[in-house]
């Protein structure tokens, strides 16, 4: 029905009007979006009144809806929530609450009038110093695609269309807008575009986002092998492309190159494809991005009559928060267990500028205008411990000052960080007095435009590491224990202060219930089950990816056209570790990380038994069960995580890669689960760019089940009797010779 009205649409519109539909409405100056009929929205669509097209709203993001809070001459406010950012989202390993999240994210994108929810983002964690790590879920590509594909399936049961982005190897914000990524195919069917497969063949989310960057010379929103052969011809993609917010160089590329939509749309654009219709604008390819809009808006909340109630559950919404955030706390070390802390650890002192002001989420796009944050403080006071008021009030006080110092820069950058309170000796020792346990909360910022930095950013900085060693002097030399909180978006230094304290917990940026998550997990009320979607090195240069990023400058020359933001200074960033990322490069070539990916300690312990398989592989998918048993004291969940090791054969590959994973419900001490996890036909192939084709070799393949990448507890294995071979379409060739390192 909808394609047969569609097709009716479409052939009554005027040439100006289908130009005109190809491009967004526009954004406002202020860069707090437009939106059309919701005020700070991202963007629109064009409404055509005169033949019942309405028009649609775009808006971000991945973290939570974001539009603007209140609106002149209503005295209502529009607060969305803000969820923990994605990279926690995803530490929880737990499908079904990355599906409840997505519901609640798509209920609040519906009651409050938006068609497009512009999330899940998805881009690999190549580098930690990527400044949107923080809105992206993982450095493997199978556990970001089926995050996303939940967190898919969750907002799109409200019939609000999600969009994964940004399509793709966008990894790098420094020089986003012209930066060329130069990545062999087989590292990008690998690694780069293998989550977004994922997510598509899953959930069908309703919308891509295109990148900003090129790949191999091609920008990715005007590149026709991306967009129409992979994209639809590989993978069967059925929903609209939109770019990225002014990406690009040419209005008439991206539309033959099947970029439905070019977001926000400017005069620019418009003016460049008027001027072109009939000559390089083939009037198919207008006609064929116009009817996937058009039945796109058609299939919208809004033109199937929804009336929008601008009042979410905003408090049941505030409740998934929480329990997202606790879920994607990962505890990485627990001396002595220390944590959770016991009724005779109530009197807290809890030190760090983020205790008392916890950063919520990262900046730009990816950042939600939620109502309040919990702090760390609030958080544990309502849990009933009892923080110490005169440390605060010293941070307090310093916080104020630091606010007047710090000069404000525009809403879209991250601002400034608060320099840490330099404490007298003094007052430190008084505390290790008086109070049971030390808190010392670590905070980072980070967001689009921006990549960060080693210094005082991925390294702690000299005030933190001072903080964390006079601390832990004191609080040691009186027999208490000293937990430390990282309130970041993304993988900072460890190793080097790791020793000097008893407990590390990461929250990550949890989202406007932070505080009381973080109070769940600290009392044991939540027993943490999140586990690392990326690894820790011990040093940023053992990475294979810090050799070469963020790019270098290409020197050459670029039109800004019609971008109204500083494009940059061209640059090319080539990604000579091909497959090895994270994990995948750490065990090939036997570099130890501070923290494997894949881990994360319990309040309990977990024993592997009886893993099973099939002794053949046969058909399209076996299954293999491991029996999960809690042997400890507290009830807990356990994520199984499947790693594959292939036979030797044609192609070098990493010792394992994860295939599959799943987490128990909660299990009381004694309660065993069985844990199926299936192992299909693509879990066993590698792409061989010789054939063009994914391959698998026949032999033995061994399966292990572990908690992580390097604690791998139970083994099977099975056989494979004859290759499998599945050829795609060639596309986005190297333009020169690539070397890859190779273990
Ligand atoms: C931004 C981001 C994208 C976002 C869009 C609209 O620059 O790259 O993720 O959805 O513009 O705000």
């Amino acid at each position: 029905m909808s394609d047969d009205r569609a097709r009716g649409l479409l052939a009554r519109l005027t040439v100006q009007q289908k130009v005109a539909l190809v491009c967004g409405t526009g954004m406002s100056r202020d860069f707090l979006g437009w939106g059309g009929r919701v005020p700070g929205a991202a963007g629109a669509t064009l409404e055509l009144p005169e033949l019942g097209l309405p028009e649609s709203v775009h808006a971000d993001g991945p973290a939570g809806v974001r539009i603007a809070p209140t609106r002149d001459g209503d005295d209502r406010t529009f607060y969305a929530t803000a969820f923990p950012v994605a990279t926690a989202l995803s530490c929880s390993w737990d499908v079904e609450l990355l599906e409840s999240v997505g519901r609640a994210m798509g209920e609040e994108a519906l009651e409050y009038g938006v068609d497009f929810l512009l999330g899940p983002a998805m881009n690999i964690h190549r580098n930690p110093l990527t400044g949107r790590n923080f809105e992206y879920l993982s450095e493997d590509p199978l556990l970001s695609g089926r995050a996303a594909a939940a967190l898919v399936r969750g907002i799109q049961s409200t019939g609000v269309a999600a969009t994964i982005k940004h399509f793709a190897a966008n990894n790098t914000e420094t020089s986003r807008f012209v930066l060329d990524t130069v990545v062999s195919a087989r590292a990008l069917r690998e690694i780069y575009l293998r989550g977004f497969e994922i997510a598509i063949s899953e959930a069908s989310p309703g919308a891509v986002m295109s990148a900003y960057n090129r790949i191999n010379g091609q920008y990715a929103s005007q590149s026709v092998d991306l967009l129409e052969t992979i994209l639809r011809e590989d993978w069967g993609f059925e929903g609209i492309v939109m770019t990225d917010w002014f990406s690009g160089d040419s209005a008439v590329e991206q539309v033959v190159a099947g970029n439905d939509l070019l977001m926000p749309g400017t005069q620019g654009q418009l003016d460049e494809l008027n001027g072109e219709i009939g000559r390089s604008l083939p009037m198919e390819a207008l006609d064929r991005n116009v009817l996937r809009i058009i039945e796109s808006v058609l299939a919208t909340p809004f033109a199937r009559g929804h009336n929008a109630s601008e009042a979410p559950d905003l408090p049941a919404h505030a409740a998934v928060a929480r329990r997202a955030g606790a879920e994607g706390t990962v505890l990485l070390a627990n001396r002595d267990a220390t944590l959770p802390l016991s009724p005779d650890d109530q009197r807290i002192a809890a030190f760090g500028n983020t205790s008392y002001d916890l950063i919520s989420g990262g900046t730009g796009s990816g950042d939600v205008n939620e109502a309040y944050t919990v702090s760390l403080v609030e958080g544990l006071r309502a849990a009933g411990l009892d923080v110490d008021a005169e440390v605060e009030a010293r941070y307090l006080a310093h916080l104020e000052s630091e606010r007047e110092r710090i000069p404000e820069r525009p809403w879209f950058l991250p601002q400034e960080r608060p320099v840490e309170l330099g404490l007298d000796q003094s007052l430190i020792e008084a505390k290790a007095d008086e109070s049971d346990t030390a808190l010392i909360t670590i905070g980072r910022l980070s967001g689009e435009f921006e990549d960060r930095k080693l210094d005082d950013d991925f390294l702690l900085a000299d005030t933190e590491v001072d903080l964390i060693d006079r601390v832990s002097r004191a609080f040691h030399a009186v027999g208490k224990k000293v937990v430390v909180v990282l309130n970041i978006g993304n993988v900072i230094e460890m190793a080097s202060w790791r020793d000097r304290v008893d407990a590390i917990v990461v929250p990550w940026q949890g989202g406007q219930e932070a505080g009381h998550a973080i109070a769940d997990v600290l009392t044991g009320k939540t027993n943490p089950s999140g586990r690392l979607v990326t690894t820790i090195p011990i040093r940023y240069e053992d990475l294979a990816a810090a050799r070469n990023f963020p790019g270098v400058e290409s020197g050459e020359e670029v039109d800004q056209g019609w971008v109204p933001l500083p494009k940059g200074r061209p640059a090319v960033i080539t990604y000579e570790e091909g497959i090895y990322v994270g994990y995948r490069y750490m065990d090939a070539f036997g570099v130890d990380p501070a923290y494997a990916f894949g881990f994360g300690l319990s309040y309990t312990t977990f024993e592997y038994r009886n893993a099973s398989s099939p002794d053949a592989f046969a058909g399209d998918e076996i299954e293999v069960t491991v029996e999960i048993e809690n042997v400890g004291e507290t009830a807990g969940r356990e994520v199984v995580q499947l790693y594959l090791a292939a036979p030797d054969g044609t192609l070098d590959k990493p010792p394992v890669e994860l295939r599959g994973f799943g987490k128990t419900a909660e299990l009381v001490p004694g309660q065993k689960e069985i844990v199926r996890l299936i192992v299909d036909r693509r879990s066993l192939m590698s792409f061989d760019e010789s054939k063009n084709a994914w391959v698998a070799d026949p032999g033995t393949y061994t399966v292990h089940l572990g908690s992580s990448s390097r604690d791998l507890h139970a083994m099977v294995t099975f056989e494979l009797d004859h290759p499998f071979e599945m050829t795609v379409r060639p596309a986005l060739p190297l333009r020169q010779p690539l070397e890859e390192i190779r273990p």
